[in-house]
């Protein structure tokens, strides 16, 4: 079975091609296409999501063919074609829904629908050690922060998430009030690296109720907090960060984000009885919160996965994947009937349909 996966949720247009069989053996990632929006969207300070889905109409044909090209295969070897159905802008989930869904309807052959956070959260599959079922998954992207307990391909039990901003969010947010461009989280990483993570108290909301097994997180504070802290300072968000205040206010965020989410995810361990973690979406790829996981972790005899550095991130690949490991569990739902639709608020569950 050769999918086609295709992602186009926000700001990255991604197309992968996969091999999978029935018999249980690990899909095979053949090819693997990306184009990135972020310089397009830097001008403007964040995602405009009008201009995201032109760009999305622009890319996504030339990066198919180019995905066919590397993996030497043409059209007419595809056996189905999946695309992120949701969540994202509705814009830009419609270009891939669409393209997948005309493209299928032309070949004959069936669309497989996929939630994008199974994308991130099955991506630590395409790694060379792969994780096994079960264990505890701390999702962190722009638009999510979720502690699950996953037990299979389409088994999550969720365990607490965000009840405002999402941890990429607090990145991105507090980048933007210290001047930096966006896309704000990895760029505060890189201001962070020569500050002092203790220059600055900042908040770490939620952590006082962990003991009675509260796993949500809450990031808006942190935020406010930030501000405050730049008006004291005389930090002007239109000006670049140069001085050492800025480095030690960048550090002191991105320590206080990582402080929560390392807390709040070794009680989710140990509240059930855990020793594995897998950690996905964008801010995985963070390297303090990489290095201080792997410290803790070490510790306590628990191990950690991420996905690799550009798996992290929007791509295809992710997409590709979990269609075809949910095809290969029996849990993907292929139509064919073309009549698609998108789901730009779409809440995880362990089904595969949305429903
Ligand atoms: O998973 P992703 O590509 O898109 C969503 O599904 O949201 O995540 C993007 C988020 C952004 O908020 C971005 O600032 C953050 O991930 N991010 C990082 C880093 N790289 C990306 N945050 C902190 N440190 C990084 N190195
Ligand atoms: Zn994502």
């Amino acid at each position: 079975m050769l999918i086609l996966g295709i992602e186009s949720s926000c700001d990255e247009t991604g197309v992968a091609l996969v091999q999978v069989e029935r018999d249980g053996a690990a899909p095979t990632l053949l090819a693997d296409t990306l184009h990135s929006q972020i310089d397009m969207h830097r001008a403007y300070g964040g995602v405009v999501p009008e201009l995201a889905s032109r760009d999305h109409i622009q890319r996504v044909v030339p990066l198919i063919q180019q995905t066919l090209e590397q993996a030497q295969r043409n059209l007419h070897d595809l056996d189905a074609i999946a695309y992120t159905r949701g969540p994202g802008l509705a814009g830009a989930l419609l270009v891939g829904a669409g393209v997948a869904n005309s493209l299928a309807a032309g070949l004959g052959i069936p669309t497989i629908a996929v939630h994008h956070l199974h994308g991130h959260l099955l991506s630590p599959f395409l790694s060379k050690d792969p994780p096994q079922f079960p264990y505890i998954c701390l999702l962190v992207s722009g638009g999510h922060t979720q502690l699950m307990r996953v037990t299979g391909v389409s088994e999550y039990t969720l365990l607490g998430e965000t009840i405002d901003d999402a941890a990429g969010e607090a990145f991105d947010k507090s980048a933007k009030l210290m001047g930096l461009p966006y896309p704000g989280g990895p760029e505060l990483a890189k201001l962070a690296e020569r500050g002092n993570p203790q220059a600055y108290d900042l908040p770490r909301p939620l952590l006082k109720g962990l003991k009675k097994g509260n796993l949500d997180f809450s990031f808006a504070g942190l935020k406010t907090a930030v501000l405050t802290h730049c008006q004291k300072l005389g930090i002007n968000p239109q000006e670049p960060p140069v001085t050492q205040q800025h480095a030690d206010l960048a550090a002191s965020t991105q320590a206080a984000i990582v402080d929560v989410l390392i807390r709040k995810s070794l009680q989710a361990l140990k509240d059930n009885g855990l020793k594995r973690l897998v950690v996905a979406g964008g801010v995985a790829a963070n390297t303090e919160l990489r290095q201080q996981l792997d410290t803790v972790c070490a510790r306590r005899d628990i191990r950690v996965h991420y996905p690799e550095l550009k798996i992290c991130t929007d791509n295809g690949a992710m997409i590709a994947w979990a269609a075809a490991l949910q095809w290969q569990a029996g849990l993907a739902t292929p139509q064919t009937d073309y009549a698609f639709d998108v789901y730009p608020r779409w809440e995880i569950t362990g089904r595969t349909d949305g429903l």
